[in-house]
């Protein structure tokens, strides 16, 4: 899996023109939101770090908001991300609140889910970054996820097994930098 990820860093060296000692480089832009799961059961050694990675986000004033919820149970799962593939794991980051309005816990969750997701594709796995269901979870799952008392969803991560491929097929379009980026 790691050679897989590796050939694919270099491929998109060669698509961008970029040294092959800038692999790195290429390693940091060919993350995407996974489409393509497939089923395979995580292990708890690769779920623990991307917890860890999460964990290790950068927090407001370092107020670390956060709360992990790890749903492995596929029937649990399924009512939250219908058409997950077996296996996969919904990494549900809550804070206390409503969800909604208080702006800083919302922001440093946000971290937390980027950092996971991050760290999933950088050990091989697919994650895709979600906030269509969380909604439906606030209304009607959080006795059933067990988040701590005066808790909300903010956002979760689907992580899992993919099927490998290049960054530059599988990412969607982004807007040029030439429209986006000023420098002084
Ligand atoms: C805050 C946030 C919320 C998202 N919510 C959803 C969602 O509810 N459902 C979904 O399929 N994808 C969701 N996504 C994934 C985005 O659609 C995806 O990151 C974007 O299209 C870029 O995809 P790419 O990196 O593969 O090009 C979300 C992403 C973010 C950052």
């Amino acid at each position: 899996m790691k050679k897989i990820a590796l050939v694919s860093a270099v491929f998109v060296c060669v698509l961008m023109n970029l040294p092959a000692q800038d692999s790195r480089a290429a390693f940091a832009l060919n993350h995407y939101a996974a489409r393509n799961f497939i089923a395979g059961a995580l292990s708890t050694a690769e779920l623990d770090t991307v917890i860890q990675a999460g964990i290790r986000a950068p927090s407001a004033r370092n107020g670390q908001p956060w709360h992990f919820t790890v749903v492995r149970n596929q029937a649990l799962a399924k009512r939250i991300v219908p058409d997950i593939a077996d296996g996969n794991a919904l990494i549900i980051v809550s804070a206390s609140g409503d969800g909604k309005t208080n702006g800083a816990e919302i922001l440093d969750c946000g971290l937390a889910a980027e950092s996971i997701y991050l760290a999933a594709q950088a050990i091989g796995l697919g994650s895709r970054i979600y906030t269509g269901p969380i909604d439906a979870v606030n209304r009607s799952l959080k006795s059933d996820l067990g988040l701590p008392a005066g808790y909300s969803a903010v956002v979760l991560v689907r992580v899992g097994k993919v099927q490998q491929v290049d960054a530059a097929s599988a990412a969607s379009s982004r807007k040029a930098a030439s429209a986006l980026v000023t420098y002084k």
